[in-house]
């Protein structure tokens, strides 16, 4: 219980200088794990159909944003992405979109394989920022470094050649350009 007391007491230093290794678990705090570091991966280029606001239900407005097509490179590949790709997003209160996008890369092989890849993210920032981006008259006018918009991204694949993107984790950064997204995927 004191420990708990100053624990709670020490927060806001332990906040400012937070470092893994010196938290207050004993010899358990003194554990030092590697960091994990961000590789650039890839960059896809989603092409947006139009939006379909299917309104605001029990967990905000949800919009429903068909991907009409795209391009993808990455360090271990190269291609187009299925038509039928989707974002499902909810936007609340103060205008954050939390993001889900489900589409399918083909490879530009002979014979293309087929990589399923699901995300979830956020996109935030301040208010007026947010407004404009969901105003296609305005969106053009915002620059990506104005807002927040990250998306954690996972691969799954049957085809032995890219089996790698499996066991992979990325984070994203995502941009609004037009009708497109651009998304610079970092490897962990
Ligand atoms: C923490 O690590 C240092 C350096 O490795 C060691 O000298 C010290 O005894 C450790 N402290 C605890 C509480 O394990
Ligand atoms: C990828 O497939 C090869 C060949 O079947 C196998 O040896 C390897 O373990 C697989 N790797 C992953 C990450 O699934």
């Amino acid at each position: 219980m004191q420990h708990f007391n100053l624990i709670l007491l020490l927060f806001p230093l332990l906040a400012s200088a937070f470092r893994f290794n010196s938290l207050p678990f004993g010899p358990d705090g003194n554990l030092t794990l590697p960091s994990p570091t961000l590789t650039p991966d890839f960059r896809i280029i989603f092409d947006l159909g139009q939006r379909v606001a299917v309104g605001p239900g029990p967990w905000g407005q949800r919009n429903w944003i068909p991907f009409t097509g795209g391009r993808w490179v990455a360090k271990w590949g190269a291609g187009t992405i299925v038509d039928g790709g989707q974002d499902s997003q909810v936007v609340i209160g103060d205008l954050s979109a939390r993001v889900e996008p489900t589409y399918v890369l083909k490879t530009a092989d002979e014979t293309p394989a087929y990589i399923l890849v699901k995300g979830l993210g956020w996109r935030t920032g301040r208010n007026e920022v947010l407004q404009k981006l969901g105003n296609p008259l305005l969106a053009d006018t915002v620059k990506p470094s104005e807002y927040k918009f990250f998306v954690h991204v996972q691969m799954e694949t049957g085809d032995v050649r890219y089996n790698h993107t499996n066991t992979k984790m990325w984070i994203a950064r995502g941009a609004k350009l037009g009708s497109k997204v651009v998304l610079d995927g970092y490897v962990l």
